[in-house]
């Protein structure tokens, strides 16, 4: 059975194509709403990219200080088969696969620039890049730009509100996951994402608490406290990680080798070791994988039903244009009609399939 996963990332794609990203107000953005997702959310160097990398396994995220990420990038991963290359493939460049990885980090800036201008404005218009590679595992997530608390020289003075508006614009939509990143060298209780997940999900169940630097903690104090749910209740156990430091990406230190360390970093630690097989980038992964899935799953008769409406809100917009129509706009309608009455036959096998007594 296809991935149900992948299934939502070309829904989610098809909605980006005819230039709707939930901004709009039809059949189409409350779709696009409605599509379950992962949100990557925290303060600026909280180590978001390097989560993003360790969980991809490559490095391929613009980095560099002040705001790097100014669009929303959604980044679909595609588990291939043991022993294929890596690749990697744009939404804005479907002919063009790309093997460098630093191509690729070059590509996202230049599309991000093509859209704000060099003057680091941001966009709500998302960026997609699918990546294909054995080392991952079938997810999709959003980075989003960091939370911040200045501007810097050359940015407009809205642009911590405008960031923190584009950011709830993605949590508080009810079916985000909201991966919210926090450093463990900084007090739990100052976390720019641990505030917004707060006010958006007070209940904490949709939010992934991740807790990175806990190499980077004074020495004698350990973050026990957090890991173990005693300073914030969540629905889901918090993952502690340790990605490269700076020194090591200075270094190129290979991102398999970052994860090995990763690994035995918990293995051996004495504060962690009692936790050592449910912490860690690769795990993270993983349980998210997991969860969007069974997400997705307890969503399906209500993304039917959606389908359902917009089948029929196509159907009537392309009745008032008329048919045939050989615009665009009219070409664009008939694809994604199309691929609606494709999702809804495949989402009804899933939903058949999942039922206890339904055909397998
Ligand atoms: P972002 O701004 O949230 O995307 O943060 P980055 O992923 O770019 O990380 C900011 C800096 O913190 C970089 O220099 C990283 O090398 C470093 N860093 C991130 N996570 C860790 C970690 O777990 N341990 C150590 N030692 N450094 C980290
Ligand atoms: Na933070
Ligand atoms: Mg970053």
């Amino acid at each position: 059975m296809e991935s149900l996963i992948l299934l939502v990332n070309t829904i989610q794609r098809a909605c980006t194509t005819v230039g709707d990203h939930g901004g709009g107000n039809n059949a189409l953005s409350s779709l696009w709403e409605a599509l379950p997702s992962v949100a990557v959310v925290g303060g600026q160097s909280s180590g978001k990219s390097s989560v993003l990398e360790s969980i991809v396994g490559r490095d391929f995220l613009p980095r560099g200080s002040g705001i790097v990420t100014r669009r929303p990038l959604v980044l679909q991963l595609h588990k291939t088969e043991n022993g294929t290359e890596d690749y990697a493939e744009f939404l804005h460049l479907t002919k063009k696969k790309f093997t460098n990885f630093s191509l690729v980090r070059k590509e996202i800036e230049d599309e991000t620039d093509r859209i704000t201008g060099k003057n680091k404005q941001i966009s709500p218009i998302p960026i997609h890049l699918s990546i294909f590679s054995p080392n991952v595992v079938n997810l999709t997530l959003i980075d989003l730009p960091g939370l911040t608390k200045v501007a810097v020289e050359g940015q407009p003075d809205t642009i911590v509100e405008d960031i923190e508006t584009m950011v709830r614009s993605y949590v508080e939509k009810p079916n985000c996951l909201i991966l919210a990143i926090s450093p463990a060298n900084q007090d739990i209780a100052t976390s720019d994402a641990m505030k917004l997940a707060k006010e958006v999900d007070p209940t904490g169940d949709r939010t992934f608490g991740v807790l990175t630097k806990l190499d980077l903690m004074d020495k004698g104090t350990n973050a026990l406290d957090v890991i173990e749910g005693r300073s914030y209740r969540l629905k889901y156990p918090w993952v502690g990680i340790v990605n490269r430091s700076q020194a090591d990406i200075n270094k190129n230190v290979d991102m398999m080798v970052a994860r090995r360390k990763e690994r035995e970093y918990f293995e051996t630690s004495p504060d962690y070791g009692h936790l050592a097989t449910r912490m860690g980038s690769e795990y993270l992964a993983k349980l998210l994988s997991k969860l969007l899935e069974s997400v997705i799953r307890s969503r399906i008769p209500s993304i039917l039903s959606l389908i359902n409406n917009n089948i029929e809100e196509l159907e009537r917009e392309l009745d008032q244009l008329g048919r045939p129509v050989a615009i665009d706009a009219g070409a664009q309608l008939y694809t994604i009609l199309g691929m609606c009455r494709a999702f809804e036959k495949i989402f009804k096998e899933h939903l058949d399939g999942g039922r206890p007594g339904g055909a397998r």
